[in-house]
């Protein structure tokens, strides 16, 4: 991958509102010219993280996380640089110039971005045909039995694949689509794997389409649902695997309960979408579902970046629980705190919703207890525990459970409670989960280190660079006022010696001599981001302080202290050295000339500077 250049970063930033971007993972609240919220980043009670629109940067004064647009990605979404500016301009709309061109990647990409319009423009046309064919009224006539109307298809755009595979194949053709593109999309695929002479088939037929989203709104898969009964189809069928949706690391519904997860503080995990579409339409927005599949460690780190906590709202059936199991496995170890609701037999959240309303299954979904809790009734009320053959065996089900609990003190009062319930000694069980966590650690083992290949290990925080006080003071007038750094730059030959000498001296040379336009938010934030990490930490400290109303007179006090101060250290070192007493004439004339030269450029420097 060739990296990214600074006019694009540049660009990146100024197409990106950093007050929109951070209030959609978040609420603001305005507080004078800045907007202030609680920190995502630490815990706290009163918002102490700032996000300043001038200055298109975000800072917290709890924790000290601060910087750009592009740092709040990565923070939040946990990425690497590059993947969090590509995220930006993906959201922008920015093309992104890499500086060593990749013919690949650029393949990659304009492939991508044409299974992208692909999917978003053939979901537009199937919400019409939906709407208006008069070959869909049965689709229609489906979505109102099914209790929905016209909004709901429009806020999901839900859509209508017509039983005939023409309409989608002379559409497609119509648009410019080739036969290989319908086949990377999913949509479409070789009748004949070896050869494209066979033809194409077309993946959906008859069927009630629900687009799948990435979390940022893109259209990147279908789930079609049957129409007529017919047993020789799946209920749903998905799209397949492709460049743009791998299924272990989708949420149906991410991009529209994101925000409700940061804010409810919990997201609701369904089984299906038809009851993720329920909850939301109901009010329930913080709903989600895997796609028909089970949940998988990438589906964790996913959530964990909206929240800790998940109700699991699935089936109250051993499949149910089979499935919430799994779940627990993968959801505890990094830390989520899991509930489950306590759903009736047979229900799902869309029968439930339809039967006793939207508030019956709000306080369904409130009252969750922990999944412990209601795998213990379940379990309970399903097996014979007078049997010391079908408590043993329960044992050993729970006790590979709570080996999957990160926290030493819940895993020690769950040991406690189970033993309690099961009429089982502690010991006993607390042998049973260490034999239990001696296998999981060998699969673990393996697992972790197929992760380490995928991953990098997460960077150590550098500490700032230490910079001068006064040259810091220079830097930020020269970053925040173009005027000064207009002068400033004229001031470089004087300037070059002195900060050469001081701590931090060359983070200004390099300011002065890239000259980014201190009247761009962007550009600044652009220029700092292309800095090493521990220059980036220092500038952003420095560029928290208030700007003084005389920025250009600031600079011209501030330099003249610092040059004057330089030289006259200077001369006092000379004049040391002369007053030793074995000085060799040569010599004495060679420092006696360094000193008049000082003088003369210490006057000179008065006559500039001092007016
Ligand atoms: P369910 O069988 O519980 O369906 O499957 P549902 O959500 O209640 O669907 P409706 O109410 O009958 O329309 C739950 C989820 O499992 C996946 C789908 O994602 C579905 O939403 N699934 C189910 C499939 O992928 N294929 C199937 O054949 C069935
Ligand atoms: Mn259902």
């Amino acid at each position: 991958m060739g990296r990214i250049p600074e006019e694009t970063i540049e660009l990146v930033l100024a197409s990106t509102d950093i007050v929109d971007l951070v209030g959609s993972y978040l609420p603001l609240k305005r507080a004078g010219s800045n907007f202030k919220a609680n920190c995502p980043f630490h815990n706290e009670k009163t918002p102490s993280f700032m996000v300043n629109p001038a200055r298109q940067s975000y800072h917290c004064f709890g924790c000290g996380e601060g910087g750009s647009a592009i740092g709040f990605v990565m923070a939040y979404e946990n990425l690497p640089f590059p993947d969090a500016v590509k995220k930006l301009a993906a959201r922008a709309g920015v093309m992104i110039q890499e500086e060593a061109y990749d013919p690949e990647a650029d393949k990659r990409r304009k492939k991508r971005s044409r299974l992208l319009d692909l999917h978003n423009q053939w979901a537009r046309h199937m919400h019409s045909l939906l709407l208006e064919s008069p070959d869909a009224q049965h689709a229609r006539d489906y979505l109102k039995s099914r209790g929905y109307g016209k909004g709901m298809a429009e806020r999901w755009v839900v859509g209508w694949m017509p039983n005939n595979p023409n309409v989608f194949l002379d559409w497609a053709r119509e648009k410019g689509f080739t036969g290989r593109e319908l086949c990377d999309s999913g949509l479409a695929a070789l009748k004949d794997q070896n050869s494209a002479r066979g033809g194409i088939y077309v993946r959906f037929r008859d069927r009630l389409m629900f687009p799948i989203h990435n979390d940022y709104g893109d259209i990147i898969a279908f789930s079609g649902r049957q129409l007529r009964e017919d047993p020789n189809t799946g209920k749903y069928i998905n799209s397949p695997e492709t460049i743009l949706f791998k299924k272990s690391k989708v949420f149906f519904a991410l991009d529209k309960a994101r925000r409700s997860m940061t804010k409810d503080k919990f997201a609701l995990l369904c089984e299906g979408q038809l009851d993720v579409i329920a909850c939301h339409e109901n009010g329930i927005t913080s709903a989600i579902a895997t796609q028909g599949t089970a949940c998988t460690p990438d589906h964790a780190r996913l959530l964990k970046r909206y929240t800790s906590d998940v109700v699991i709202c699935f089936d109250a059936d051993s499949a149910g629980f089979a499935a919430a199991d799994k779940a627990f496995a993968i959801l505890a170890p990094e830390g989520m705190h899991i509930r489950m609701v306590q759903m009736p037999q047979g229900e799902d959240p869309d029968s439930l919703i339809k039967k006793q309303g939207a508030e019956a299954f709000r306080q369904l979904v409130e009252s969750a207890q922990e999944y412990f809790s209601v795998k213990l009734a379940h379990e309970t009320s399903i097996r014979d525990l007078n049997s010391v053959r079908e408590r043993a065996a329960l044992a050993n089900d729970l006790a590979s459970l709570i080996v999957h609990v990160g926290d030493k003190m819940t895993k020690e009062a769950l040991i406690n409670q189970v033993a309690t319930r099961l009429g089982i000694g502690a010991e006993e069980l607390r042998g049973g989960v260490v034999q239990a966590e001696k296998e999981a650690a060998k699969s673990k083992f393996f697992e972790q280190r197929q992760r380490n290949r995928d991953e990098k290990p997460e960077p150590i925080k550098s500490q700032p660079t230490e910079i001068n006080g006064s040259v810091a003071y220079l830097c930020h007038l020269a970053l925040t006022s173009q005027e000064s750094q207009d002068w400033l730059s004229e001031q470089l030959e004087s300037l070059i010696e002195p900060l050469d000498s001081l701590p931090g001296g060359s983070i200004l040379r390099k300011i002065l001599s890239k000259s980014p336009d201190a009247s761009k938010p962007a550009a600044i934030q652009a220029f700092i981001s292309a800095m090493a990490e521990e220059d980036q930490i220092a500038l952003r400290r420095i560029l928290e302080q208030e700007t003084p109303p005389d920025a250009v007179r600031a600079a011209e006090e501030t330099t003249a202290m610092l040059v004057s101060t330089h030289f006259q250290n200077k001369e006092a070192a000379i004049r040391a050295k002369l007053a030793q007493p074995d000085l060799s004439p040569e010599h004495m004339v060679a420092l006696m000339n360094e000193a008049k030269d000082l003088q003369d450029i210490l006057k000179n420097l008065q006559q500039r500077f001092i007016r």
